[in-house]
C-alpha cells in the first residue's frame, strides 16, 4: 500500500478521503527537520501546509517520493526545482481558500479604518476613549489592489461592494478581465499615487520580494493605509516601521512577517500596526476545502498519474 506522510495540520477529512481511496495515511504534524529526514524515505507522497518546509536536503532523501501536495496556494515552502530534478510533481490547491483570505484581508481593512482592535482592548480595559479611535469612511476612498488574481479579484469585488474605488496592479490583468471585474488598471506609480489603502496579493517571486520598500513608500499618499495577507517576503520591514514612525504610512494590517512564526518583531506594539498570525486561510470552509482537494490530487496521481493543479508539471 502506498504511504502518505500529511506532515502538517490537516483537516481530518483528508485522512479520511486518502483512506478511502486505498492509500495508507500517516499524521504526523510538527515533525523537526531531523525526524522529517529520518522517515521521509517512506513515502510515496507527502501533504503539507505552511508549517512545513520542504528543502533539497529533504526532498533528495526522499527515495520513494512521487507527488508533494500544498493544502493552501503558496509554495514557496517548497524547494520545487528540487522536487522537479527528482520527477516529483508539486501540486497546490490555488481555490480552496481565495474567499477566506481576501476576506480576512476585508476584515483588515476595516479594522485599519476604524482601529477595533485597539478600540476593543482599550473599552475592555474600561478606558472609554471615545475621542482617541476616530476612524475613516471607506466609501468613495480609492484602494490599490496589487496582484489581481483569484484572491485579488475577490478583494476588488467585495470593495467595489464596500462603493470603494479600484485601482488593479497586474502585469497578467487583461483589458477585458479588468472590464469584467469593474476595476480600472494603473501602473505600480499610478497606483502608489491614487491609492489610500493598498493590499498586496501576489505570490513570492524575485520580482515581489522587497518590492513594499521605501522608494514605493515615497511615492504613496501621505497617510495611506496597508493590509499584507500575501507574504511577508514582499516587505522590507524596517522601512515600513520607519514610514508608521513618521506618519507616512497611517496603519498596517499584517498576517504575515519575512519570519513566520513570528513571536518577536519591530512591528509589535506599535499602535499603528494591526497583526494577525498567518491567519488568513485558517477558516473551517477553507481548510476543509484544501485538505479534501490535497487528498484527492495525491490520490488521483498516484493510483492514475492525474496531475491536478501540478506548478512543476510542464516540467516533468
Ligand atoms: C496559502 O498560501 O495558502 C496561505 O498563505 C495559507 C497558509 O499558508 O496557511
Amino acid at each position: 500500500m502506498m504511504k502518505v506522510l500529511i506532515a502538517d495540520k490537516a483537516d481530518s477529512i483528508c485522512e479520511k478521503i486518502l483512506k478511502e481511496k486505498g492509500l495508507e495515511p500517516v499524521n504526523k504534524p510538527g515533525m523537526k527537520p531531523e525526524e522529517l529526514k529520518a522517515c521521509i524515505g517512506d513515502y510515496e507522497a507527502i501533504i503539507v501546509r505552511s508549517a512545513t518546509t520542504l528543502t533539497a536536503d529533504l526532498v533528495n532523501a526522499a527515495a520513494k517520493l512521487k507527488a508533494v501536495a500544498r493544502a493552501g496556494s503558496g509554495v514557496d515552502n517548497i524547494d520545487v526545482p528540487a522536487c522537479t530534478a527528482k520527477r516529483v510533481v508539486v501540486m497546490n490547491t490555488p481555490f480552496g481558500n481565495t474567499v477566506s483570505t481576501a476576506e480576512h484581508a476585508v476584515a483588515m481593512m476595516m479594522a485599519l479604518a476604524r482601529h477595533i482592535p485597539q478600540a476593543n482592548a482599550s473599552t475592555h480595559a474600561g478606558k472609554w476613549e471615545k475621542k482617541k479611535f476616530e476612524g475613516v469612511e471607506l466609501t468613495g476612498k480609492t484602494l490599490g489592489v496589487i496582484g489581481c488574481g483569484n484572491i485579488g479579484a475577490v478583494v476588488a469585488d467585495r470593495a467595489l461592494g464596500l462603493k470603494m474605488k479600484v485601482l488593479a496592479f497586474d502585469p497578467a490583468l487583461t483589458p477585458e478581465r479588468a472590464k469584467q471585474l469593474g476595476v480600472q488598471t494603473a501602473s505600480l506609480d499610478e497606483l502608489y499615487a491614487k491609492s489610500d489603502f493598498i493590499t498586496y496579493h501576489v505570490v513570492m517571486l524575485p520580482a515581489t520580494k522587497g518590492m513594499l520598500n521605501k522608494a514605493a513608500i515615497a511615492k504613496m499618499k501621505k497617510g495611506v493605509r496597508i493590509i499584507n495577507c500575501a507574504r511577508g517576503g514582499v516587505m522590507i520591514e524596517a522601512d515600513i516601521k520607519e514610514a508608521l514612525q513618521s506618519g507616512q504610512i497611517a496603519g498596517l494590517a499584517c498576517d504575515v512577517y519575512v519570519k513566520e512564526p513570528a513571536t518577536e518583531h519591530i512591528f509589535f506594539g506599535m499602535e499603528n500596526v494591526v497583526a494577525t498570525p498567518h491567519i488568513a486561510a485558517s477558516t473551517k470552509d477553507a481548510q476543509v476545502t484544501v485538505a479534501r482537494q490535497a487528498a484527492e490530487q495525491i490520490a488521483d496521481y498516484l493510483l492514475a498519474g492525474k496531475k491536478t493543479n501540478a506548478v512543476n508539471g510542464k516540467d516533468l
